[in-house]
């Protein structure tokens, strides 16, 4: 009982239902229609519209709910994905957490609750509810009691029976498996993504991975779709071979009847209250999937966050950078290597060193997405691992923006709050003229580092890390970018990392590295 009632998983369901109401009230009309085309058949018999009509409509409208249904999955499906993973990544740049299955999994289960399983039970309670309504308008109202009463007894059988039968349903299983795979897939990628050190290219194959988790689900359900078909015309040769037998014109009961059969119709009667049975054991099926999906997402908690000490201490000043016994390794791979090193955040600190001599290694450990090996580097005292990610900006080597998103989207999903002035301030003053409507996979890569540079500068963070940015800049560009540093330097505290040696110009204290990643003592 305890799961029935279950805030979160509440709240989750009545967002996405909120968000996508019209498009599930149109699907259960969708699949209404779907659910009573037989029985409609069965009714028409005996009068004058022929049974294929009420067949082909409802075959019309499956399909077209279909189409509904996968793209009410695939919007729903990536988006929660998507919110999903931001959430996992600790909202504002930085690297995923780990244990993000479970977000995925709450993801997958409440969209599919909503864009399947919700439809298809209203559906098929509606199409009971009219099937009966049909019965007892023909049959006469007093069937209408004991009828209800079946159906209410298979109906109640078949969610028992679905109850107990669901986790070994092939298909259950199948579908888990299935997501366990993907989901371990976006984990590895993840863990490569890590290297990058940035949270847009692990949304965007999220994304990615979405569609095309999506697409071979809607391959699956076109199949599907075709084999009912293929069924429904082989009942439809088996049945004319029957009436056939039994010397009925079947032809002329399908296409043209002229309601003379009155002992057919009288079949037709209760073959409408059978079909009533199977419509109900689907509200039964959809029901117990609903109740199901419900209970994981009430069982599913958010993944644990590293706990992470956002003290007000080191964000006051004066506050320093200490380097201890930091020792970085990838594997067995010495990458960085700084007994002791101590600066002050009065000007910029610069990271300055040839390529491969440890600078992103140093600045990744800095932002808090790379834990060292051994040793620490401290900000105001307290070790860089536990400084909240909402309170570090990091303009990673390589940044990659969402290419489908618009300048403007690629900007809130690091700073959701940025107005649209102050968007196009500091992309104008970076030297970008561009509409903040236009999409980023139109853009040059220098134009899109810009992008990444202005929303690392409109993030309201206390430590602000740009790798090689100085790199990416024209010599106008660079110009701004110093100035701009140097007005940073009063709100916040700025490392820069460089391999040019004109960042002198800007910054106070300097960290030097060789190619043998170690620090260079003058
Ligand atoms: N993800 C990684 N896995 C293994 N080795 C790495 C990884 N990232 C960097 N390295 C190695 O660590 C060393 C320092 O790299 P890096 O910090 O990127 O240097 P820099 O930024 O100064 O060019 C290099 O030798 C590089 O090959
Ligand atoms: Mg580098």
């Amino acid at each position: 009982m305890k799961l029935l009632w279950s805030p979160r998983a509440a709240t989750r369901l009545w967002r996405l239902w909120a968000a996508s109401w019209p498009t599930i009230v149109l699907l259960v009309l969708l699949r209404s229609v779907w659910l009573l085309a037989i029985p409609i058949a069965v009714l028409s018999v005996g009068t004058r519209v022929p049974v294929v009509l009420p067949m082909v409509a409802g075959t019309l409208f499956d399909a077209l709910s279909l189409m509904l249904q996968q793209r009410l999955r695939r919007s729903l499906r990536t988006s929660c994905m998507v919110t999903s993973a931001r959430d996992a990544l600790g909202k504002q740049g930085g690297v995923p957490e780990s244990q993000i299955h479970a977000a995925f999994w709450a993801a997958y289960v409440s969209e599919y609750a909503i864009s399947s399983d919700l439809p298809s039970m209203l559906a098929a309670l509606m199409s009971t509810a009219l099937i009966l309504v049909f019965a007892s308008f023909r049959m006469g109202l007093d069937l209408v009691l004991p009828v209800t009463g079946v159906l209410a007894i298979v109906g109640g059988l078949g969610f028992f029976l679905h109850r107990r039968l669901r986790p070994r349903l092939h298909i259950t299983v199948k579908n888990r498996a299935r997501t366990a795979d993907w989901l371990s897939a976006a984990e590895r990628d993840a863990g490569e993504i890590g290297g990058t050190r940035s949270e847009e290219p692990f949304v965007a194959k999220v994304r990615e991975a979405t569609h095309n988790w999506c697409s071979a689900e809607d391959t699956v359900e076109r199949k599907q779709i075709g084999h009912r078909f293929v069924l429904l015309l082989l009942l439809g040769i088996g049945l004319a071979f029957v009436l056939s037998y039994r010397g009925i014109d079947w032809m002329h009961l399908a296409f043209g009847n002229e309601g003379e059969q009155f002992s057919l119709r009288t079949v037709a009667d209760v073959l409408l209250l059978v079909t009533a049975i199977p419509v109900a054991l689907k509200v039964a099926r959809h029901a117990n999937a609903l109740l199901t999906a419900y209970g994981e997402l009430a069982e599913m908690h958010p993944p644990d966050r590293v706990p992470r000490l956002s003290t007000q201490a080191w964000k006051e000043p004066p506050r320093g950078l200490v380097v201890r016994d930091l020792l970085v390794k990838y594997g067995d791979k010495l990458a960085l290597h700084i007994p002791f090193w101590q600066a002050s955040f009065e000007k910029p600190v610069g990271i300055l060193g040839p390529n491969g001599s440890g600078k992103t290694t140093f600045a990744s450990v800095l932002g808090g997405v790379l834990a060292p090996t051994e040793g620490n580097v401290l900000v105001g005292g307290v070790p860089s691992q536990q400084i909240d990610r909402n309170d570090v900006a990091f303009v990673p080597q390589d940044p990659v923006l969402i290419e489908a998103l618009t300048i403007e989207e690629n900007i809130r999903l690091v700073v959701p709050l940025a107005t649209t002035q102050q968007q196009e301030a500091i992309l104008q003053r970076l030297g970008l003229h561009k509409p903040l409507d236009q999409k980023t996979g139109e853009l040059s890569r220098g134009e899109r580092r810009r992008i990444a540079l202005a929303r690392a500068l409109l993030k309201e963070s206390q430590l602000l890390i740009l790798d090689e940015t100085d790199a990416w800049l024209d010599d106008a560009g660079r110009r701004i970018l110093f100035e701009i540093l140097q007005e940073e330097t009063k709100k916040r505290a700025v490392v820069i990392v460089s391999h040019r040696q004109e960042v002198l110009t800007v910054v106070g204290d300097v960290l030097r590295l060789d190619e043998s990643h170690q620090m260079v003592v003058d």
